[in-house]
């Protein structure tokens, strides 16, 4: 077997937690590969709304294993409030959780240390979500990280010590002021109810699935355009969150990777600093936002919207890979008479180029619209591909021939039961 994988082709946020939860029925295992408490992925079923930050999505259906895997950099602090936070729906994570030995320790002054080095840059802050993302995938390329494993070592608390010493010269540096006493001694509970969950050889663990004809199915977090390679660099996150990062996150052989699901919104959404070509600065991106509730699920931040951008998306689709695309929150445009699709970016030099310029900063491309109809019908209720209006079938055939590629799952709406498969239409 091979191991399908769903990340997003955007800035994140574009609805992975929706379908990773609806996908994983047919999956034996759902693992996350990078990212941490930065994600906020939204659930929505029956009456319940629920957000994971870093419990993969499947942890609601009691026959998936999840595993946290090692390129995750994990908080035990918001880890406890989550397990704390699911046990209302009478679901076993102490059962079906599995963490990678290998995924590296937010401590309490990584956060300490995003903020100081977010204050530090001033105007030119990245819009950081502040969980310490930054701090402790740095310390993980420096090699001095400590690691889930590290916790049941005898020695663990000098480790800590120490890496927290040089955390302390850096705030010091930046003149930060901090008081660790009462964090502290929360991470230090926190990790005594993390020893008490299955981690492991997550590497293994997987591998072994998939020797023994189990489903993998890999959960993205953030979108392609915040990678830390290919992404709007420096506006980006820590970690590779293209397909690239299910191999070194996860312990997979490239030949493992399956099915490529590229899920992204009808529309474009951003939050925090940093490029967005396609970004609206007047009454239909407050539109957009209102009609989207586009408010961030881990940082409660209004997040900046646009049109479609499809540059962007091809962009993504090569560097990943991708084989099928799930198109998300085409509801949200139901009320619009005119939609926009940006087709090219229009450089400087006055050329056109359906390319990702090297720096979309300094670039500063003004985007070039094709403009389709909309079709101004509540289709949150539609659940046949054969029903959905036909200026969205037509919506949806253009970027089929735009992206070269099937777009087999349309989403209606937020609940689990919104989401229209074109085949079963
Ligand atoms: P993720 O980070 O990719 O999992 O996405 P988020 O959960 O941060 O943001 C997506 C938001 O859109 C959440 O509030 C979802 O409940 C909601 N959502 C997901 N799919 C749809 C959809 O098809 N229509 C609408 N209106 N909302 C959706
Ligand atoms: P999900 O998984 C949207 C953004 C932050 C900031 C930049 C760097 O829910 O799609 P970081 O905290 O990683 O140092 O922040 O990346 N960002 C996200 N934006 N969705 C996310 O995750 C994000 N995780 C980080 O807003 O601009
Ligand atoms: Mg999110």
């Amino acid at each position: 077997m091979k191991s399908d994988v769903i990340l997003g082709l955007q800035w994140g946020d574009e609805g992975k937690g929706k379908i990773v939860d609806y996908l994983a029925a047919k999956y034996d295992v759902v693992a996350r590969f990078q990212g941490g408490p930065n994600a906020g992925h939204t659930l929505e079923f029956d009456e319940i709304k629920h957000v994971l930050h870093q419990v993969p999505s499947g942890i609601f259906r009691n026959h998936t294993k999840n595993i946290i895997g090692n390129g995750v950099v994990l908080d035990p602090v918001i880890f406890k409030k989550e397990i704390d936070a699911l046990k209302q729906f009478q679901i076993e994570p102490f059962y079906n959780l599995f963490i990678s030995k290998r995924a590296q320790l937010i401590l309490p002054t990584h956060r300490l240390l995003d903020a100081a080095y977010e204050k530090s840059k001033g105007d030119e802050k990245i819009g950081s979500t502040l969980k310490g993302i930054g701090p402790t995938y740095q310390d993980k390329t420096a090699r001095i990280g400590l690691r889930v494993g590290d916790i049941i070592a005898t020695d663990f608390k000098n480790k800590y010590q120490s890496l927290k010493e040089k955390h302390i010269k850096l705030l010091n540096l930046y003149e930060f002021e901090y008081d660790l006493s009462s964090i502290e001694i929360e991470f230090f509970e926190a990790l005594e109810f993390l020893k008490k969950f299955k981690l492991v050889d997550a590497e293994y663990l997987i591998n072994q699935s998939l020797a023994s004809q189990e489903s993998v199915l890999a959960e993205g977090a953030q979108g392609s355009l915040l990678d830390v390679d290919f992404g709007s660099y420096p506006y980006v996150t820590s970690s590779n969150t293209t397909c690239a990062g299910v191999c070194t996150g996860l312990g997979l052989a490239p030949s493992k990777i399956g099915e490529v699901h590229g899920i992204f919104k009808a529309y474009c959404t951003r939050v925090g600093e940093g490029p967005f070509p396609t970004e609206l600065h007047d009454e239909v991106g407050d539109k957009l936002r209102k009609d989207g509730h586009e408010f961030g699920a881990t940082t409660g931040r209004p997040r900046r919207c646009g049109w479609l951008d499809l540059p962007a998306l091809k962009y993504a689709i090569m560097i990943n890979g991708v084989t099928q695309l799930l198109m998300m929150k085409a509801d949200v445009l139901d009320s619009f008479d005119e939609i926009n699709v940006c087709t090219h970016y229009k450089l400087k030099n006055g050329s056109l180029t359906d390319a990702m310029p090297f720096d979309l900063c300094d670039e500063a491309v003004t985007p070039v619209y094709k403009t389709l109809k909309g079709w101004n019908t509540d289709i949150t209720k539609i659940t046949e591909y054969k029903s959905l209006p036909s200026k969205l079938l037509e919506y949806i055939d253009y970027l089929e021939e735009e992206l070269q590629l099937p777009i087999n799952i349309v989403s209606v709406g937020p609940n689990r039961a919104q989401t229209i498969f074109k085949n079963n239409g």
